[in-house]
C-alpha cells in the first residue's frame, strides 16, 4: 500500500493529488490560471510562478481535505521537476522538498511527459508491453515505444512546433482566443475537414518525426490572402481542415510505429489527446489492425497531479527516490533507462 501526494506546477495549472497505489484518485485538485493568462494570449512565465506561489499551500490543503488523508498518513511525496517553466517548476519542487524533509518520507521526481503517459495507467494498470505512446501537448510531440515501467525509447518527435502549439498559434491567427485546442475542436465540429486543401508533412520515407510549422504557415497565408481579396473566411471549415491535417499525420505515424515495433496497444497522452478527431481517428485506424487504443478521460489529458502520482507510484515500487538537492530542470528529456 502506498499513499502518494503529487505536486504539478510545470506550466499554468497548480495541481495537487493524493493517489493510493497508482489507481485510487482520492483527490486531484487543479487550480487553473487560464483566465489570468488569457488576456495575454498565452502563458506569461513570471505571472505563472507568482500565481503558483499564491496558490500552492491552499491547493495542498484542499487535496488533503478532499482525500481525507493527513500529512502523517502519506508514504511519499512526488513532484514534476521538468520539463516546463523554470520559475513555475521551482514552486512545486520547493514545496515537495519541504514536505519530504518535514515528514521524513521519500521524495519522488517525475518527468512531466512521463506523467502524461501514466495518466493512462490510472485506469488501466494492466496494460501490456511493448506499447506505443503518442504524447501530444502544448510543448511536445513525441512518439515513443515503452518496453516496461520507466523503460521507453523516443522513436519520433517534432522538428519544429508541437501539435498543441500549432493548435494554439492557428487559433490565435484565426482570432479565436487561448488555449486554441479546445476552441478549434469545438468549431471544427461544424465544418468540413476537406474544405480547404492544406499540406501534410510526412517527411522522409519511414521517418516517425513530425513537422507542423509548414501547416501553420499555410493557414496564416490562407487567412492573409482571403483578407487581401476581401473574401469572407468560413472559420469552421478552416478549423476542421487544419485539425484534419494534423490528425491525419499523427494517426499515420502512430500506426506505423505500432507496426514497426510490434506493439499491440497504442496510448494517447497530453492535452491534444483530448481532441475528439484524434481519438476517433486513432481508434478507427487501429481497429483494422486489431490494436487496442487507450486514452485518458479529457480532464486527465491536460495537466493534473494525479498522473504525476501514478508515474511516481511505479518509481516508488522500484525504490527510485530523489535527494533533497533535487532541482527544476526546464529542458528535462525523457530518460527511459534503455
Ligand atoms: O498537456 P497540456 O495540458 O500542457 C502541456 O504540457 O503543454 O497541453 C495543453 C495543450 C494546449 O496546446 C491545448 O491547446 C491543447 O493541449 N489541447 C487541445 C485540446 N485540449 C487541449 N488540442 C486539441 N484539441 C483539444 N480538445
Ligand atoms: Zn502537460
Amino acid at each position: 500500500m502506498a499513499l502518494i501526494m503529487a505536486i504539478e506546477t510545470s506550466c499554468d495549472e497548480t495541481s495537487v493529488a493524493v493517489v493510493r497505489d497508482g489507481i485510487d484518485v482520492l483527490a486531484n485538485i487543479v487550480s487553473s490560471q487560464i483566465n489570468v493568462h488569457k488576456k495575454f494570449g498565452g502563458v506569461v512565465p513570471e505571472v505563472a510562478s507568482r500565481k503558483h506561489l499564491e496558490l500552492i499551500n491552499g491547493v495542498i490543503g484542499e487535496a488533503l481535505d478532499v482525500s481525507g488523508a493527513c500529512f502523517e498518513t502519506l508514504d511519499a511525496v512526488a513532484v514534476t521537476h521538468g520539463p516546463g517553466l523554470v520559475g513555475a517548476l521551482l514552486v512545486g519542487v520547493s514545496a515537495a522538498k519541504a514536505l519530504a524533509y518535514a515528514l521524513d518520507i521519500p521524495l519522488i521526481a517525475v518527468n512531466h511527459l512521463e506523467g502524461h503517459i501514466y495518466a493512462n495507467f490510472l485506469a488501466h494498470p494492466d496494460l501490456e508491453f511493448p506499447l506505443v505512446c503518442l504524447v501530444v501537448s502544448g510543448g511536445h510531440t513525441d512518439l515513443l515505444v515503452m518496453y516496461g515501467h520507466g523503460r521507453y525509447r523516443v522513436v519520433g518527435r517534432t522538428r519544429d512546433d508541437a501539435a498543441g502549439e500549432a493548435f494554439d498559434k492557428v487559433a490565435r491567427a484565426m482570432g479565436l482566443g487561448y488555449p486554441g485546442g479546445p476552441l478549434i475542436d469545438r468549431l471544427a465540429a461544424g465544418g468540413s475537414g476537406a474544405a480547404v486543401a492544406l499540406p501534410r508533412a510526412y517527411l522522409e520515407e519511414g521517418s516517425l518525426d513530425f513537422s507542423f510549422s509548414g501547416l501553420k504557415s499555410a493557414v496564416v497565408n490562407y487567412l492573409h490572402n482571403a483578407r487581401q481579396r476581401g473574401e469572407e473566411v468560413n472559420l469552421a471549415d478552416l478549423a476542421a481542415s487544419f485539425q484534419q491535417a494534423v490528425v491525419d499525420v499523427l494517426v499515420h505515424k502512430t500506426l506505423e510505429a505500432a507496426v514497426q515495433y510490434r506493439a499491440r496497444t497504442i496510448l494517447l497522452a497530453g492535452g491534444v489527446a483530448a481532441n475528439r478527431l484524434l481519438r476517433s481517428g486513432v481508434g478507427e485506424a487501429s481497429a483494422s489492425y486489431g490494436l487496442r487504443v487507450v486514452y485518458p478521460p479529457p480532464a486527465l489529458c491536460t495537466d493534473n497531479a494525479a498522473m504525476i502520482a501514478c508515474a511516481a507510484y511505479y518509481r516508488y515500487l522500484r525504490g527510485d527516490f530523489a535527494g533533497l538537492t533535487l532541482n527544476a530542470v526546464p529542458n528535462l528529456e525523457l530518460d527511459g533507462d534503455l
